[in-house]
């Protein structure tokens, strides 16, 4: 199978940024283990600051991948653009979230992302993104 995984705004941090809410490994540490662990199965990475880059990206990713799974963090709650994209194109998306967001703050509690992805993980931490490629491995959404 073929997967982007795309992570939205301070992703970039990981590791430095609040480490008590979103943990102490960098993204980039952690996407080694990943690409390990699914050795057979090729997967990329991309992370951007900027809004439009995720839409550029994702219709980008309809031509070339099988599914992608988007983290974009602060822009879930605030883009009616991003799920615009999202009902644009034919992959599945899952949507990842480190930390549990129907916990948290009341203006992180809506995600205008979950009513247009294909599946949502949340509050998982990091392993969220391995049980997103799972869950995409599981319902044979990698045609
Ligand atoms: C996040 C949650 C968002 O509310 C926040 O803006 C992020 C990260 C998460 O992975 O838990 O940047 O998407």
């Amino acid at each position: 199978m073929n997967i982007l995984i795309i992570n939205g705004p301070n992703l970039n941090l990981l590791g430095k940024r609040e480490p008590d809410i979103y943990g102490h490994q960098s993204f980039e540490d952690f996407f080694i283990e990943l690409r390990s662990k699914f050795s057979i199965h090729k997967i990329d990475y991309y992370q951007t600051n900027h809004e439009g880059n995720i839409i550029d990206k994702l219709q980008e990713a309809d031509n070339q991948y099988d599914a992608v799974i988007l983290n974009p963090a602060a822009y879930t709650h605030t883009s009616i653009a991003i799920a615009d994209c999202i009902k644009a194109i034919d992959l599945p998306v899952v949507e990842v979230h480190i930390s549990d967001i129907s916990k948290r703050e009341t203006y992180r509690q809506k995600s205008f992302i979950t009513e247009v992805a294909t599946h949502t993980i949340m509050g998982l931490g990091l392993n969220g993104y391995a049980l997103a490629i799972e869950w995409l491995l599981k319902n044979n959404l990698n045609q």
